[in-house]
């Protein structure tokens, strides 16, 4: 299904965007690997409004050391008018549930309808720029769940698949996104409750990558993404189920899983076909595909174990105005 644009609009304007949850391929996917993720019902609005100076959650304060919207401003909002940015999220922050793509994302396409309107390509690369640039690393996975909603692959032109969206640059490296097809499941994501950030775990796995094991490891990233994204082709669960634990051993290898997210991960059972860490790890959150049925009691096997867990199906539609 192919989005419309964000259309012009005066201020104030105000646009909402979704979370994202990671299946298979995250980290190698900053090497141009494939990834496979969806857009969870989980949503970031961002509100824009006239202002006599910068504000963010109405106070002016934040607004200096807020790398995300500083980047923003500099990149994209070319009016210089000072604005009062509004935000409410109902994804945890550094759950590994794409929050910051979510919130630059409801951001840019709040400035862009300003602007007279923006074509998703190019929020997929504006919005992604700005993520690169806050963060230092990364990939347009998280940014590009939270412009296009439902299911996603990254750099599977091979293998795939579905219709192709758009192809996302930072200097000379590049990745090709396209949408798959919803295999029709629920997912369960829990939050740990631990804390992760994003940057120093790609920057540790990076240098994994760069190691002699380097090519090994990628080539297995890579195989199981590829047979995750055949199996939820032909909406094989069990074999899904399969390949999240065959990504979960890589994920544990590369030193991003964490003993709380294996606890939660062996919580996952007997009510789920498998079960990984999801997005950079370290903490943030697990993915489980639950039995069929099952849903309701591996949701409440995660909170007896301490976590947040939440059901999610695709948000289907990306970033929109509200
Ligand atoms: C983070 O959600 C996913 C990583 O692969 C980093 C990235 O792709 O930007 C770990």
């Amino acid at each position: 299904m192919t989005q419309p644009p964000i259309p012009a609009h005066a201020l104030p304007v105000v646009a909402r965007a979704p979370g994202k949850c990671i299946l298979f391929g995250e980290h190698a996917v900053v090497r141009g690997q494939p990834e496979v993720l969806l857009a969870i019902d989980l949503y970031t609005q961002v509100a824009i409004r006239p202002s006599p100076e910068w504000r963010l959650n109405g106070h002016a304060g934040p607004v200096a050391d807020h790398r995300y919207l500083q980047t923003a401003i500099r990149e994209v909002w070319t009016t210089g008018t000072p604005l009062d940015v509004t935000a409410v999220s109902r994804i945890p922050k550094a759950s590994g549930m794409g929050s910051s793509a979510a919130f630059v994302s409801g951001l840019v396409a709040a400035m862009g309808a300003v602007q007279g309107g923006v074509d998703r390509a190019t929020l997929a690369q504006q919005v992604f720029t700005i993520e690169r640039e806050a963060q230092g690393v990364g990939s347009p996975g998280d940014t590009s769940a939270a412009i296009a909603g439902g299911y996603l692959t990254l750099n599977t032109d091979v293998a795939a698949v579905g219709e192709a969206l758009w192809t996302v640059t930072a200097g000379e490296e590049r990745w090709t996104v396209r949408r798959i097809a919803d295999p029709g499941w629920v997912w369960v994501v829990a939050y740990s409750g631990l804390p992760k950030a994003t940057g120093p775990k790609v920057q540790a796995v990076g240098e994994r990558f760069s190691s002699w094991e380097g090519p090994d490891l990628l080539r297995r990233f890579s195989e199981v993404a590829v047979a995750g994204l055949r199996a939820m082709a032909q909406e094989d669960r069990t074999e899904t189920g399969r390949l999240l634990e065959e990504n979960q051993r890589l994920l544990r290898e590369v030193g991003v899983s964490h003993p709380r997210l294996e606890a939660l991960i062996e919580a996952t059972q007997p009510a789920a076909v498998g079960a990984k860490v999801t997005g950079a790890g370290g903490g943030g959150s697990i993915v489980a595909l639950p039995k069929p049925g099952q849903e309701t009691d591996l949701v409440r096997r995660l909170a007896r174990a301490g976590a947040v867990p939440f059901a999610t199906g695709p948000a289907a539609r990306g970033v929109e105005l509200v």
